[in-house]
C-alpha cells in the first residue's frame, strides 16, 4: 500500500511473499510477468567416503555400461543392490556414486533408512523426508507436518534436479516410495538385504543387482588391501583357506584381515585355524545376520531355524514342508520370504544355505526350540527322504 497522505512515501506489505516482489505507486501500461531462474537451493555433498572397494570390477564395469546409456536421459534412473548382509553393497554403491558426482551438479543426498540395524526400528520415510528437505534449504520451521505434504514438497524441490540420492539399507517398498524425487534425471540407488521386486514399478525400467560373494581372486585382493602383500605371498595356501572360510564375504575378510593387521607377527595359518572353529567364524557376522532373522515373521524364523538340522545345505520345497510340518503352499510362502530376505538362496527349484547362515540358523534353533521340537522335525525329515526312496524304488521296478 502506498500512503502519500503526508507527502511522503510509506509502503506496506502484508502477507506471506515467496521470492521477489516488486512494489510501485503507480502503474501504466500493459504488466506481463517472467518466471525467474528457479530458486537456488544449496547443493548437498552427503555421501559418505567411498572407502575400499577391492574385487568388484566386473560389476563396477557393468555399472558404468548402464549409466553411459541413461545418464542424459532426462527421467530418473534407479537401480536397487540386493544381497546378504556384509556383501559390500554399500562399498559398492558409494564407489560407484562417487565417481559420478560430477555429473550431478545438484549434489547428493544420503540416508541410513536402518532396515536391519537391529538396533532401533527403520526410520520413517517422515524423518527421513524431514532429513533431505532440511539438507536442500527448507528451514527447520517450514519442513510440513505430515508425510505426504513433506513427499510433495520434496518431489516439488527436486524436479528437473540432477541429484544422487542413496537410501541406504531399506527395508521395504512403502519405506522408499515417499522417498523418491520428482520427475528429471535424478539418480536413486537402493541398498536392501531384501528383494524388494516391487520397487520396479515405482520407477520405471528400474535396473536390479543381485550382489554374491568376492570369487577367491576378489577376495584375496581385498585381503592383501589391508593385509601386505609380502605376509599373503608368504603363505599363499593359508590365505586361500581364509578368504574361503569367509565365505568370500568382505565383511568376513575384512574382520579376519583387520585381526591379522592388528598382529603383525601373526602367522595367516593361525587366524586359519582359529576360524575352523564355527563359533568364531560365526561371531564376526552373528550381529548382521539377527538383524534379518529378527526382521522375519515367526512362521518364516521357525522355518529358519528348522532348516538348519537338514544334513546337507541344499535341498528341495518338499523337504523343507517336512521338516516344518507344513503344506506345500505355505512351504513356498516362508522359503520365498527367506530368499526375499538372503537368509537363503533359490537355484532351479531347490534352497541352498549360505554355510555361515547356516551356522547361525543352527544357534538359532539351539536357543529357541525343544530338543523335543528338533528331534520331531528330524524325524519328519527321515521320513520324509523314506517314503521319496521307497516311491523311487517302486517307480524303478514298474
Ligand atoms: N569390495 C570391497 N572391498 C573392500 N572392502 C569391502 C568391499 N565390500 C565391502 N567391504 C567392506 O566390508 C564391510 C561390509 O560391507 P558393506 O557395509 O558394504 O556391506 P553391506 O552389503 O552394505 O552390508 P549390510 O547389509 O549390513 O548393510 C564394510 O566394512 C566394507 O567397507
Ligand atoms: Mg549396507
Amino acid at each position: 500500500m502506498l500512503d502519500e497522505s503526508e507527502g511522503d512515501a510509506r509502503n506496506e506489505l502484508s502477507g506471506t511473499v515467496a521470492g521477489p516482489s516488486v512494489q510501485a505507486g503507480s502503474i501504466y501500461g500493459g504488466i506481463r510477468f517472467y518466471a525467474g531462474s528457479r530458486p537456488s537451493f544449496p547443493t548437498p555433498a552427503q555421501l559418505p567416503g567411498p572407502g575400499l572397494c577391492a574385487g568388484r570390477d566386473r560389476e563396477l564395469a557393468g555399472l558404468r555400461r548402464l549409466t553411459m546409456q541413461d545418464i542424459d536421459a532426462g527421467y530418473p534412473f534407479l537401480l536397487v543392490i540386493t544381497g546378504v548382509a556384509g556383501v559390500g553393497k554399500t562399498a559398492l554403491a558409494l564407489n560407484w556414486l562417487h565417481e559420478l558426482r560430477e555429473e550431478y551438479a545438484d549434489g547428493q543426498l544420503f540416508v541410513d533408512l536402518r532396515g536391519f540395524a537391529g538396533d532401533g526400528d527403520p526410520m520413517p520415510p517422515h524423518d527421513a523426508l524431514g532429513q533431505f528437505l532440511r539438507a536442500l534449504g527448507i528451514d527447520a520451521a517450514s519442513v510440513p507436518a505430515t508425510q505426504d505434504e513433506r513427499a510433495a514438497l520434496f518431489r516439488s524441490l527436486t524436479t528437473e534436479r540432477r541429484l544422487i540420492i542413496l537410501l541406504d539399507n531399506a527395508d521395504s517398498v512403502a519405506q522408499v516410495r515417499p522417498l523418491l524425487p520428482g520427475p528429471g534425471p535424478a539418480l536413486i540407488v537402493v541398498t536392501t538385504r531384501k528383494r524388494l521386486p516391487e520397487l520396479a514399478r515405482a520407477v520405471d525400467g528400474a535396473h536390479f543387482l543381485h550382489l554374491t560373494p568376492l570369487d577367491e581372486p576378489g577376495a584375496l585382493k581385498l585381503l592383501s588391501g589391508i593385509v601386505s602383500r609380502e605376509r599373503i605371498q608368504a603363505e599363499p595356501d593359508a590365505a586361500l583357506s581364509l578368504v574361503s572360510l569367509c565365505g568370500g564375504l568382505p565383511h568376513a575378510v575384512c574382520a579376519s584381515g583387520d585381526r591379522l593387521a592388528a598382529h603383525q607377527g601373526r602367522k595367516i595359518a593361525r587366524v586359519v585355524a582359529e576360524l575352523a572353529d564355527d563359533a568364531r567364524r560365526l561371531s564376526a557376522l552373528r550381529a548382521v545376520f539377527d538383524g534379518s532373522y529378527r526382521a522375519l515373521t515367526e512362521d518364516a524364523a521357525r522355518l529358519y531355524r528348522l532348516l538348519s538340522v537338514h544334513p546337507p545345505p541344499e535341498f528341495e520345497p518338499t523337504a523343507a514342508a517336512a521338516l516344518a510340518g507344513v503344506n506345500d503352499g505355505e512351504v513356498a510362502r516362508l522359503l520365498d520370504s527367506l530368499v526375499e530376505a538372503n537368509l537363503l538362496e533359490a537355484a532351479n527349484e531347490r534352497f541352498r544355505f549360505h554355510d555361515l547362515i547356516r551356522l547361525h540358523a543352527h544357534e538359532k534353533l539351539m536357543e529357541a526350540e525343544s530338543e523335543t521340537t528338533r528331534q520331531a522335525a528330524y524325524a519328519r525329515l527321515v521320513e520324509h527322504y523314506l517314503a521319496t526312496q521307497d516311491r523311487a524304488v517302486r517307480a524303478a521296478d514298474v
